[in-house]
Parts: C-alpha cells; structure tokens; sequence
C-alpha cells in the first residue's frame, strides 16, 4: 500500500464522510506551486480556495509565525496582547469602518455580524424605531456552514438535511430589483449581500441593485451587511470589492486570506452599530489570538509593500482576457467574469466542467468548478503572467480534445448502430 492508499483507508475508518478529496497526498508547498509526496508540483489557481494569498511559504508569514509562536501563541480574550487592535487600526483603515471583532472562520464571522443585527435592530427598536428581525439574503447566496450562516445561504442542499433551519430568512431573486424592493419591509434588520458572490458561480452585484439595497437599507435603518470572506482582503485588486462599488456597507466580514492560512475571522461595523454589543454579549475563546493576528498584519503589510492589489488588478485582468480569447476559439465557454484575481469562465455543460478540472488536475493544475459549470479560480496575488499562459494553454489542449471527441462521437455512434 502507498502512503497515500493507506491514509484514504484510515480516513474512510476514522472521519466523518464530509469530504470527497482528491487523491493526492500534498507535503509542501513553494511560491504559487504545491508539492506531493512524489515531489511533483501542482500550479496552484485555488490556493485552498482562496486563502493562500501569500502561496506557499513566503518568509514574511514563515518569520511571523516563528516570531510571535516564540512569544506567545494564545492568552484567551480575558487579558491584551499587541496584535488586536494594532490589526484592527490597520482593517479599519482600509475599509472604512470603524470597530472590528475578531473570529476564526469565515462563518463564525458571518454568525457574528447576524448577531450584531440582531441586537442592533433591538436597540433602535428600543429606541423607538419601527424596525423587525428579518434578513432578506440573496438566491445564491452562501454563507456558511453553522445555523445562521447556514439559514442565510441559499441552495436547498446545504440547508434541508438540517431542518428546522433558523427563521426569518427571506431570499431576493439575485440582481433583481423589483423583488427587493417587493420583499423589503419595516420587518427587515438587515439585507445580506455578497458584492461577488463566489460559491454562487463569481457573480457580481449590478451597481443598480447594490445602490437600492443600500438605499432601501438606509430608509428605515435597517443594515446593508457586505460578505467579503471570499472577495475580500485585496483579491478583487481592492481591500473589498464593495468599494469597486462606492457603496458603504454597516457591516462587512472578512476571513479566508485574512491571516495567510491562519484561521482567522473579522466582523468590522460602523461606530453606530458598535453600541448594539457589551461586554458578554458576544465573544470566542480562540479568536483574535496573538497569532493570528501577528500574521494578519505581516500579510497586509506585505500586500501592501509587494503592491500586491495592483498586481492582482494587472494579472487578473490578463488572465479574463486570455479567457476570453479563448472563449473565440471555444463556444462551450459561455461567459467570463470577475474582478481581479476572482475570476471565472462558465461552461455549457456541467459534465464539460467536471472533465476540465480533473483534466487539469491530470497537468496538475489545480482549479474548481462551483454551481455546476462553473470554472473558478482563485490563484495566490502573487500570479504570474506566465501561470496564466500555462493554464490557458491546458484549457485549450482540453477542450479541443473536448470537441473533437464530440465531433467524432455521432459517427462513431452510427457505425456502433448502423
Ligand atoms: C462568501 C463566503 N462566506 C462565508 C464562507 C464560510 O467561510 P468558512 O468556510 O471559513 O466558514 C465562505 C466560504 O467559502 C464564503 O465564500
């Protein structure tokens, strides 16, 4: 038995069956490229779906890692430590909020800015204001896996097997403006957007839409809550993508690339929003941790000192124009979109999706497919170029082959039947 054969054999005994992985065994990882057990490398356009913005092993995060372990690794949130607020001064500055709460995952995150609504609607209703509980969320939508991310997340299959899900979640047809404005009410605390949505199949929010959810938001006091867990943190070639937009929300949450693969989440709010929350109403044993957020800011102050959001703009606009050069030759591509280094191109078939990934994998490059026929990717900001020819030069190997095979299909389905 391989290595890899028996750790599938005692994963299939001893976890719980929430995974169907690929069967490759990764045991490093250098620059955009991770390495198996057989030391071949794999172009990353994933980066473990995006979070590895830095890819593998870039010395800023290695040496603060190494640094802040030696010094400390966890207190709780019952004492300080440096890192919070020197890493909040540095997120609110960069998106225009005002006060952060840090967690560890993307959902944790999201179940902190539903709470935050939550108590914020409770204030302003004290206060007089006729405001409700609901939150109107986008079809599409995904928001994580724990009962409130998961009860704002759209698609039947993440929600049903786990029914009663938690109520007061109304869905709005995506980038339709009469349904929102059909489905908004005095009931609603909060619309719920992703400005791109990622799971959803990298769809971004029209202008239109965006502004009369802010607007109608505005009009009654309710909350514009922006999700940038996937979108957020430079990938877009800004901070957040809401600000492609010039739209502020009340609360947006970050997490993915936030601390270089460090698990790591952050609720940012407005100062209005922050006086919903007081001591013991909220809170995480792990969150905000002193390594986190040690890595946290060596990540920004890489992007930053790398002009990595520049970067993500110039190569990520090169690799839609190779797409959709690519598109020409191909008409099994049927669209290409996304904002700097979140970049997808959707295909006619899911079959067609499915077979390029793994033919991609079988290159070892590695990408995904989302909603379906979707082709995703979502490469460290340290992309070249170069990775984006090799890449489209894979995908065009595929799906000519691709055509070719289909081409040839009816006539060999005639001798076979004739
Ligand atoms: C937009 C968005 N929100 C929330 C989440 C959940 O994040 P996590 O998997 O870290 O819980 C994801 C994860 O894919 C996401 O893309």
């Amino acid at each position: 038995m391989t290595k890899l054969e028996q750790i599938r054999a005692a994963e299939a005994r001893l976890l719980l069956s929430t995974y169907d992985r690929n069967p490759i065994l990764f045991t490093g990882g250098e620059g955009v490229y991770l390495i198996d057990e057989q030391d071949e490398r794999y172009l990353d356009l994933l980066s473990g779906i995006g979070v590895n913005a830095l890819g593998y092993g870039h010395p800023a995060i290695v040496e603060a890692i190494a640094r802040q372990s030696r010094a400390l690794i966890h207190i709780s949130n019952l004492y300080y430590h440096e890192g919070q607020a020197e890493l909040a001064l540095r997120l609110t500055e960069r998106t225009g909020l005002d006060r952060a709460f840090f967690a560890n995952t993307g959902t944790e995150a999201w179940e902190g800015a539903l709470k935050l609504a939550r108590a914020y609607a409770g204030v302003k209703r004290s206060e007089g204001a006729n405001i409700g509980t609901k939150f109107l969320a986008l079809e599409q939508s995904f928001h994580g896996r724990t009962f409130g991310a998961m009860s704002t997340t759209y698609k039947e299959k993440y929600r049903e097997p786990f029914a009663p899900v938690v109520p007061g979640v109304e869905f709005v047809r995506f980038n339709d403006v009469a349904d929102l404005r059909a489905k908004f009410s005095n009931d609603v605390c909060a619309i719920l957007v992703e400005a791109i949505q990622g799971e959803g199949g990298v769809r971004p929010l029209t202008q239109e839409f965006f502004a009369e959810a802010r607007s109608l938001a505005s009009s009654t006091g309710a909350l514009l809550i922006v999700d940038e867990i996937q979108a957020g943190m430079g990938r877009t070639g800004k901070w957040c993508a809401y600000q492609h937009y010039g739209i502020d929300p009340d609360i947006t949450t970050l997490a993915k690339p936030l601390a270089g693969g460090i698990p790591m989440g952050a609720v940012l709010c407005t100062e209005e929003v922050a006086r919903a929350l007081h001591a013991g109403m909220h809170g995480t044993t792990f969150g905000g941790g002193p390594l986190a957020c040690a890595v946290a800011i060596a990540v920004i102050d890489t992007i930053e000192k790398e002009g990595l959001l520049a970067h993500a703009t110039e190569v990520g606009d090169y690799f839609q124009a190779q797409l959709r050069a690519l598109a020409r030759r191909h008409d099994s591509i049927l669209d290409v979109r996304g904002k700097g280094l979140m970049v997808a191109a959707e295909l006619d078939s899911a079959e067609l999706a499915k077979l390029a990934v793994a033919e991609m994998l079988k290159r070892r490059i590695l990408i995904n497919c989302t909603s379906d026929t979707v082709l995703r990717f979502l490469p460290p900001y340290i992309l070249e170029r170069a990775h984006v020819d090799t890449a489209i030069q894979a995908l065009d190997e595929i799906f000519t082959a691709h055509a070719g095979a289909h081409a040839a299909a009816p006539s060999q389905g005639g001798q076979i039947h004739g």
